[in-house]
């Protein structure tokens, strides 16, 4: 698949940057200094909390997935969109005012979607990249069937094919990132594993497969550190990537390039 190369100091808007990855991935692009960042949440307050104040190369905007008009302004401008929305699976505090899954999972996401391609825009946008989860094609099998009891995955797997389809009439590159169970700070959501403070602990290797075949758990550091690398990478472009970590030191540089060029 042909990439459309992301060029130094190209907006790069998080949308669901106050979250666990969205925070690390939000993180890691500032100080790599390449990209202008977009930070997108809810709330202002928040973003300037949990990422601290505005920099040359980081600035904020304040949007909700579900409200479509929110989105136009902080998406018009941007050339790489990474969607790193979510809220609980099972009933939460979370789904307060009705922020569900189909509801940010599913509508969200196809909001998002329709405001990058709706005209005029000030540029168009040529990456995109979604964090979906493990289990959005196995739907009938434990633990998958439990995780969807409230269609979360069902929403995540709708948002994945409007994504494809969205891609390929737009013209612009996708990554779908499916991460097994998230584990390791920062300590946002009220999900069992976060309560628990499940750590990584020593699994810091990456495990990562092209599909949805792993199963186990994943360290939202190599969430953010996987999204981001691949931001680079042509051999990327158009897959979707599960990943779970397992016992193991991280990857060398090395190991990352390895990876990639095993995905052409
Ligand atoms: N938890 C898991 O085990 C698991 C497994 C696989 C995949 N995933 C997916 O991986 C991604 C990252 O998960 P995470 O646990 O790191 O994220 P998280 O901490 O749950 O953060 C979710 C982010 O979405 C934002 N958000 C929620 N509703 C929104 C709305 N209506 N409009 C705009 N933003 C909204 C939140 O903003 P506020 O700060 O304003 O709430 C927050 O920034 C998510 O897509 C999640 O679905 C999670």
């Amino acid at each position: 698949m042909m990439a459309v190369e992301l060029k130094v100091n190209d907006r790069v808007c998080v949308i669901g940057s106050t979250g666990g990855c969205g925070q690390l991935i939000t993180a890691r692009l500032v100080d790599e200094g390449r990209y202008q960042v977009r930070a997108v949440g809810r709330s202002d307050a928040k973003l300037r909390k949990v990422l601290g104040g505005e920099s040359p190369k980081l600035e904020f905007a304040e949007a909700d997935s579900r409200d479509i008009g929110s989105l136009y302004g902080p998406l018009s401008d941007v050339d790489c969109v990474i969607i790193a929305t979510g809220t609980s699976a099972f009933p939460s505090p979370r789904w307060r005012g009705g922020n569900t899954p189909d509801a940010v999972d599913r509508k969200g996401v196809q909001n998002i979607l329709k405001a990058i391609t709706s005209k005029p825009r000030k540029r168009a946008v040529k990456k995109v990249v979604f964090l979906s989860s493990v289990g959005v094609l196995r739907t009938k099998q434990l633990p998958y069937s439990i995780l969807n009891a409230f269609g979360v995955l069902d929403a995540k797997r709708d948002s994945e094919d409007l994504l494809r389809q969205m891609a390929s009439t737009e013209g612009f590159d996708i990554l779908i990132v499916r991460p097994g169970r998230l584990v390791g700070g920062p300590w946002t959501n009220t999900d069992v594993s976060t309560l628990l403070k499940v750590e990584e602990g020593a699994r810091k290797r990456v495990v990562v497969e092209q599909g949805d075949s792993l199963v186990g758990d994943a360290a939202r550091v190599s969430v953010a550190e996987l999204v981001v690398r691949a931001l680079e990478r042509p051999e990327a472009v158009g897959r979707a990537l599960c990943l779970v970590n397992e016992e193991g030191p991280p990857f060398s540089e090395g190991q990352w390039t390895a990876l990639f060029e095993g995905l052409a």
